[in-house]
């Protein structure tokens, strides 16, 4: 088959989306895969090996059409607003072409951290006590205790900043702003910070590999996502009730939003068991990202996992 891939885009996880794109470009090579990589700029013009299509974000869409035409399945690997976020899912749909992952539902929700929320408390899997609030209103907002504070619809952490004392509040909602209208003020959770994943397959069937324990020392960040100073333990040391529990929440989650392909649900795992941090329905995806390690640690390579998830993308 001939696989469209689609990396880079227009926010600010478009390096880590470059990563995965060249990363998964590889993979399908290595295993015998037609591939065309298209990137999309932070200016929104999409490129062919680094050559805007048009003059517009809108010239170099179309000019991009013809080449989502002739492949035969989408890769869409970008993480972040208008990619992951069902946006060029979207695209797919319209187009009655396969796409690789979850479709405009799963990926529109995920994306949005406070639907996410909703989502997951109304099929009785904790979150953290959080509140919504609008970038126009932050003047009326008081700091009480420590919180997290984060734009609804972002990833890698970006806007993201832990509160402990009232002098770092207005800046951390400020920095929040920059990325979403739209804030989510949390209570801090403590616990172990535990990713799962969770991938759907050609025949509908659901399964998980190994949880993965992420070691971070302070925050698990920005920097510290992608400075290489994280370890990662998997799989995770996990007693059989936790680790039940988690995965059966991670799977009722990818249930609850209608995800496909591969998403990773991360948790903090509490004394009183998991509570959900967020959801990925593109999650990372270079050899050294937590999802890979997990599969890996279950027996399936790299290379074997970009290919399944190809076979299961479904229109
Ligand atoms: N948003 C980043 C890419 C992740 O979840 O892995
Ligand atoms: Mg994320």
């Amino acid at each position: 088959p001939h696989v469209l891939v689609i990396g880079g885009g227009q926010n600010a996880e478009h390096d880590v989306s470059l990563a995965t794109a060249a990363a998964i470009d590889g993979a399908l090579r290595r295993g015998g895969f037609e591939v065309t990589a298209i990137t999309i700029g932070r200016d929104g013009r999409w490129r062919l090996r680094g050559d805007p299509l048009g003059a517009s974000a809108a010239d170099s869409l179309s000019a991009s059409l013809p080449f989502l035409a002739r492949a035969d399945v989408v890769f869409p690997a970008i993480h972040g607003p208008l990619g992951e976020d069902g946006t060029l899912a979207a695209l797919c749909a319209l187009s009655h072409k396969p796409v690789v992952g979850s479709g405009v539902r799963a990926g529109a929700i995920g994306m949005d951290k406070w639907a996410t929320k909703l989502v997951a408390e109304a099929v009785g899997i904790r979150t953290a006590h959080g509140r919504l609030v609008h970038a126009a209103d932050l003047g009326g907002i008081g700091f009480e205790t420590e919180v997290v504070v984060k734009p609804v619809s972002a990833g890698s952490s970006f806007g993201v900043t832990l509160v402990r004392e009232a002098g770092e509040f207005g800046g951390a909602l400020r920095t929040a702003a920059q990325y979403d209208d739209r804030i989510l003020i949390e209570d801090v959770v403590y616990g172990r910070e535990i990713d799962v994943a969770v991938l759907s397959e050609a025949d509908g069937s659901r399964w998980t590999p190994p949880p993965l324990e992420i070691h971070a020392e302070g925050l698990f960040d920005t920097a510290t996502k992608y400075d290489g100073t994280a370890r990662f333990t998997v799989p995770a040391d996990l007693g059989s009730t936790d680790r039940v529990a988690l995965r059966e929440a991670a799977v009722r989650m990818f249930d609850a939003l209608g995800c496909d392909g591969v998403a990773r649900m991360d948790f903090f795992l509490t004394a009183d068991g998991p509570v959900l941090n967020e959801v990925n329905t593109m999650p990372g995806m270079t050899a050294a990202s937590q999802v890979p390690r997990m599969f890996a640690a279950a027996g399936v390579p790299y290379d074997e996992l970009v290919a399944r998830l190809v076979g299961a993308a479904t229109v």
